[in-house]
């Protein structure tokens, strides 16, 4: 893999100078969904996919960037002087958007750089194929130009980028998972305060299944920026007699005694999911600590239900991948993850049952849906670095 890459960036780049070479995973979420953005917690792990970088720097202000995953977009070259968004550069706004803002915030980044970039993430799959392009651009970036930044704060720098550049307002789980990873670990994450602990997960004889519905997250990000301010709003509601800084702070009986002073009926949905996701997040997590994975797994399918009805950011093609492995031998429990709107699930499946599971699964979604879902036993890898 890695004499490929550097061979690459030579054809490429039309080099015979040696590039160094990056990883960023991509993550998955195993419950605390849509809560990051209203300050509770999350629990998400590394994969041992993600996307590997091959980078130098050139002696002119120019950045060329080069993908293998779109190909024919061939290399996208823009100055230094000039990082804008433009449409037409597509995927290769991410790192143009983190560069951009490690030059907003003083970094000095005074000359340009190559850089080929491949991943075997399954893109649009929501196991943040996006944040790990950032993540790995960030790394590389530290290493070439000797900054000053750690983990946490490259991660917060990409979350910004995102933001402020791409035009999503996600939280910082995908690129706080994927720049803080540990191998056999998943990282609960306060996202209140970014204080974290690593939590190691030894399933026993079981492993967490990953399931790609293969429906591309078309729209996703307005829906996604929708959901951010309609929790927002319910937040402002509750901030008219309540002293609270985010739906993540409130319990159940002060929410339930308090929700009426929410004016929209949809925005109490969607408090409710948050607040309600938040207090799963943290009893999953107890559970598992004392190896109780059928409370896990019950609050796993707590979580799409809500996700499902309060939250409704699930479609037809998830509720069916659940629903189906819901009723699988071996299963402990089974919900979306990420954004949702298409993208995958994740399930936790006795291992002795995982194949049944994916076959009775899987053809049933074909019949169903009209195309084929793809099957992943996930492996839980490091955070991002240098190779
Ligand atoms: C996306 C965002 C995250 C998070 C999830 C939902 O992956 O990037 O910040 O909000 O959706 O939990």
């Amino acid at each position: 893999m890695k004499d490929i890459l550097l061979k690459d960036f030579e054809i490429v780049f039309n080099t015979t100078e040696k590039a160094q070479l990056f990883f960023a995973p991509g993550r998955v979420n195993l419950i605390g969904e849509h809560t990051d953005y209203n300050g509770g917690y999350v629990f998400p792990c590394a994969l041992t996919f993600g996307t590997y970088a091959a980078a130098r720097r050139i002696d002119e202000p120019i950045i060329r960037v080069y993908s293998k995953n779109f190909e024919s977009l061939g290399i996208v070259e823009f100055r230094l002087e000039k990082l804008e968004y433009e449409a037409e550069h597509k995927w290769a706004n991410y790192p143009k958007g983190v560069i951009h803002n490690f030059i907003r915030k003083g970094f000095i980044i005074n000359n340009g750089i190559e850089v080929l970039y491949d991943g075997n993430i399954p893109n649009g799959a929501g196991l943040s194929s996006s944040a790990s392009i950032e993540m790995v651009t960030a790394v590389l970036l530290r290493n070439l130009f000797d900054l000053n930044i750690d983990m946490v704060g490259m991660a917060r720098l990409c979350q910004e980028a995102e933001n402020n550049f791409i035009g999503v307002n996600c939280g910082i789980m995908d690129q706080f998972a994927i720049g803080m990873g540990k191998k056999d670990h998943a990282v609960l994450l306060d996202t209140n305060t970014l204080k974290y602990e690593y939590v190691k997960i030894a399933l026993n004889n079981a492993s967490i299944v990953i399931a790609n519905s293969n429906k591309r997250r078309g729209l996703a990000d307005s829906k996604y920026n929708e959901r951010r301010s309609q929790c927002e709003r319910a937040l402002k509601d509750l901030q008219k007699k309540l002293n609270i800084r985010s739906l993540g702070e409130m319990n159940e009986i002060q929410f339930e005694s308090n929700k009426s002073l929410i004016e929209s009926e949809i925005n109490i949905k969607r408090a409710t999911h948050a607040v309600y996701e938040n207090l799963r997040t943290i009893k999953a997590v107890e559970a598992l600590k004392v190896n109780d994975f059928a409370t896990f797994g019950r609050l796993m399918n707590e979580s799409h239900i809500s996700l499902r009805d309060d939250y409704e950011v699930t479609g037809i093609e998830l509720d069916t991948l659940v629903e189906l492995a819901w009723k699988q031998k071996g299963v402990f429990g089974s919900r979306m993850t990420g954004a949702g709107f298409g993208g995958c699930t994740v399930s936790i499946v006795i291992n002795d049952d995982i194949e049944e599971f994916i076959k009775n699964v899987g053809d049933e979604y074909e019949k169903r849906i009209g195309y084929t879902a793809s099957f992943y036993v996930a492996q839980i890898g490091n955070g991002a670095g240098k190779l």
